[in-house]
C-alpha cells in the first residue's frame, strides 16, 4: 500500500485541492485511493458530502487495513511535525508572502532524509516574480498547476476535476493531464 502525505504547514496553500484530485487521478489510473482527512476543519470530507467523489474520505486512521491501494493524508494548517512514514507532496503558491513556510518545512524535512514531490500551485503567469519562483523550482523537480477557475468551480459544487460534469470547463484537458502527470510520477516513486 503507498502511504502519501499532502504536508505544508502554512494554510490555503492547496493541500486539499491537491489531495481530491490526486485521488481522483489514481482513480482514472485504475487505483483504489482512501483520502484519511487530518483536518478537523475538513475540507476534504466536506467534498466526500457532497456525494459526488468516486473514492472515500474518512476523518480517522481506519482500524482495520483499508480497502485500498493508495492512502492519501490530506494534513491540516499548522501541522508542523514532518509526517512520518509517507512519501511528502508539497503544494505552495509562488506569491511572495506564502513561501517562507514551505521553505522551513522543505528543509526540515530533507535533512530527514525525506522524498519530497513539491508542487507550485495557483501559479499567476501575468506576474514576473512568480514564474521567476516556479521556474526554479521546475528546474529542482517540482510539479507545476497554474492558477485556474476550475479549481474553484470545483470546490463549490464539492466535485473533482475528473467529473463529468466539468467536461466543458476552460482548459480542463490541461488540468486533468498535469494531474495524471503527477501521480504517475507519484506511482512510479513510492514503492
Ligand atoms: N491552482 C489553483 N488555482 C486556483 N485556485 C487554487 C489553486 N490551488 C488552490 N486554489 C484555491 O486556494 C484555496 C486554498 O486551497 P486548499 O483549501 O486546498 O488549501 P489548504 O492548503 O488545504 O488549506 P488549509 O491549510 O486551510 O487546509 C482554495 O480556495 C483553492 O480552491
Ligand atoms: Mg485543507
Amino acid at each position: 500500500m503507498k502511504i502519501i502525505d499532502v504536508w505544508n504547514p502554512k494554510g490555503g496553500q492547496g493541500k486539499s485541492m491537491i489531495t481530491i484530485n490526486l485521488a481522483a487521478a489514481a482513480v482514472e489510473l485504475g487505483k483504489k485511493p482512501l483520502v484519511i482527512c487530518q483536518d478537523p476543519q475538513g475540507t476534504s470530507t466536506l467534498y466526500f458530502k457532497g456525494g459526488n467523489l468516486p473514492f472515500d474520505v474518512v476523518s480517522s486512521i481506519p482500524k482495520v487495513k483499508p480497502d485500498a491501494d493508495i492512502i492519501i493524508f490530506d494534513h491540516q494548517a499548522a501541522d508542523w511535525e514532518v509526517p512520518e512514514g509517507g512519501y511528502l507532496v508539497m503544494p505552495f503558491k509562488p506569491a511572495r508572502d506564502q513561501y517562507a513556510t514551505y521553505i522551513d518545512a522543505y528543509k526540515r524535512a530533507s535533512k530527514l532524509d525525506r522524498k519530497i514531490l513539491t508542487i507550485v500551485t495557483d501559479v499567476n503567469h501575468h506576474r514576473k516574480d512568480e514564474i521567476e519562483v516556479t521556474e526554479a523550482m521546475k528546474d529542482r523537480g517540482a510539479f507545476v498547476i497554474p492558477s485556474s477557475g476550475v479549481f474553484g468551480r470545483a470546490a463549490t459544487e464539492y466535485r473533482t476535476i475528473f467529473d463529468d460534469a466539468l467536461n466543458r470547463a476552460y482548459k480542463i484537458k490541461s488540468r486533468r493531464r498535469e494531474f495524471l502527470q503527477v501521480m504517475n510520477h507519484i506511482l512510479v516513486e513510492v514503492k
